[in-house]
């Protein structure tokens, strides 16, 4: 799919404009917007609207051909809902209508000539949103998750190439706001490879291998520390996760450095179980396959850094992450073993299921080293989490104080920009009683109340140095059912975070 900016200004309109298929806008009280009213000089668009061929509901969709006095070959109605003033979520199931009418016309090429200008809801909702909406839609319904099938999907067919139409005062905002989008597109689409892939080919080496070649790609920074190294790390925690499992655990460092040397560096730290058996702690067998999706975060994190990697963003990134299987056997950890974290806090291992703190932990020691401007861990941590907020909204965890405060306001704000949502939870002191163990510093479960705040209390316990947000993605990274497969979320919500931090520090500098 390729997709560019077209200026339409008085020499160029809507009307004299060449193209397969020209999508325009109408609304449910039969009103047009002004490109579909241009294009109306026959009265075929108010006909349509009339009759009832096409209701102007958000996402609905008519096709017409020949229109008089109509350059393009085809144009294509799209309903935007009643209000004029276009909402947000109205334009969002528009952009999906179109992108999914556009699939089934005989044309190569299309011209969008929405209102992208009209858009209301939520702050922000301005040129470089909607046409974002757009991209995402449409890169969306392309996607396919067939490598492994010998006999593949059948291909998207139709429109190839998508034009955007913008006014000439618009033009600049709008290539800004279609390169975000592009690449935000292709770091969800990394994001979204690695998670469909099953257990058996993306382990932990593959995980790995994936990283250093981005790394190649975009001249990243790149590093793998393998079992020896985190032997001498001191990783007792990590390494206890991967003692039943037969591939080598991993622990990848990706360092992204676009901004000034002395500038202190974001870090995200990504769960990258390949696959979560439960371990001795064995999980039940139905819908277990759904645990190859146990390392979405480790996979939002390199989806993340393939887009602030083409977008050349101006800040200072790491990213860290920490791979293995969680196996039961005859080596694996069982129920009550005791093991001693990077940090030297001893951790009694009363279910074995509670993996992914254990690897995150050492993991958030081990970044005490880079002095972080702020940590941001991204983890399938707890099923709590799905039963406290479903598939909707993202689990955000900090501390309360001024500077947690702003962290997460911070990613809130990035969430509801990217429609990438979270919800804040509590990190506090009161819950952090249900860790205690009788024979070591913590216990790795705190019992059923607040399944995902006791892991987000454990998890605090190992980041006091630095500024620190967790966030639960275990309802959010995945669809099971039906349509299976990985949301390429939280690539939006982190991307949009980072970029808002480079302007920032971009603010602060000048
Ligand atoms: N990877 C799971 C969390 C998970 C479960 C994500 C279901 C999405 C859907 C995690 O490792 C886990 O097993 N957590 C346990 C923790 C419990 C043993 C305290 C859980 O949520 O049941
Ligand atoms: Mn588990
Ligand atoms: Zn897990």
């Amino acid at each position: 799919m390729d997709f560019s900016i077209k200026t339409l200004d008085a020499k160029t309109s809507v009307n004299t404009a060449k193209t397969g298929v020209l999508v325009v806008g109408v609304f449910e009280n039969r009103k047009l917007t002004p490109a579909a009213q241009a294009l109306d000089k026959s009265g075929a668009i108010s006909d349509a609207l009339k009759s009832g061929d096409i209701t102007g509901k958000p996402g609905s969709t008519l096709l017409l051909r020949g229109l008089a006095g109509v350059a393009a070959e085809r144009v294509l109605l799209v309903g935007l809902g009643a209000d004029e003033e276009i909402i947000d979520k109205n334009f969002s199931a528009a952009t999906q209508g179109a992108v999914r009418a556009l699939t089934t016309v005989g044309a190569v090429d299309a011209l969008v000539a929405l209102p992208l200008d009209k858009i209301k809801g939520r702050e922000g909702r301005d040129i470089a949103w909607a046409i974002r909406a757009l991209v995402l839609a449409a890169r969306d319904n392309n996607y396919r998750s067939d490598v492994l099938k010998s006999k593949k999907d059948p291909a998207p067919t139709g429109v190839k190439k998508i034009a955007v139409a913008v006014s000439t005062a618009a033009t600049a905002a709008a290539k800004t706001g279609l390169a975000e989008a592009v690449a935000l597109a292709n770091g969800m689409e990394l994001s979204k490879d690695l998670a469909n892939l099953p257990g058996n080919v993306c382990t932990p080496t593959y995980l790995a291998n994936s990283a250093k070649k981005l790394a190649k790609e975009y001249k990243l920074g790149v590093e793998v520390l393998d079992r020896k190294q985190l032997e001498a790390l001191k990783m007792g925690s990590f390494l206890s996760v991967t003692n039943g499992s037969d591939e080598p655990p991993k622990f990848i460092v990706l360092k992204h450095l676009g901004g000034k040397s002395k500038d202190a560096p974001i870090v995200l730290v990504g769960k990258g179980i390949t696959f979560d058996t439960g371990g001795i702690s064995l999980k039940p067998g139905a819908g277990m396959d759904e645990m190859k999706y146990d390392m979405c975060g480790a996979a939002s994190v390199l989806g993340t850094f393939r887009a602030i990697a083409e977008l050349q963003l101006k800040l200072n990134v790491i990213g860290v992450i920490p791979t293995c299987e969680n196996m039961p056997s005859g080596r694996a950890t069982k129920p009550g073993d005791i093991v001693t974290s990077m940090s030297g806090q001893t951790i009694e291992v009363l279910n074995t299921d509670a993996e992914g703190r254990l690897i995150l932990c050492d993991a958030l020691t081990y970044v005490e080293r880079f002095k972080p401007a702020a940590v941001v861990d991204i983890a399938t941590l707890t099923g709590a989490c799905v039963v406290a907020l479903g598939h909707h909204n993202t689990g955000l965890f900090t501390r309360e104080d001024d500077a947690h405060d702003q962290l997460a306001n911070d990613l809130l704000a990035a969430g509801k920009a990217s429609g990438d949502t979270a919800w804040r939870m509590p990190v506090q002191d009161v819950y952090q009683e249900q860790l205690k163990s009788n024979f070591a510093d913590i216990a790795n479960i705190g019992g059923q109340p607040a399944g995902s705040v006791t892991a987000a209390c454990f998890l605090e316990r190992f980041t006091k140095k630095y500024t620190w947000a967790h966030l639960d993605i275990a309802g959010t990274a995945w669809r099971g059912g039906a349509t299976k497969g990985a949301s390429g979320r939280p690539v939006p919500l982190l991307t949009t975070f980072l970029l808002n931090e480079a302007k920032k520090s971009q603010k602060a500098r000048a």
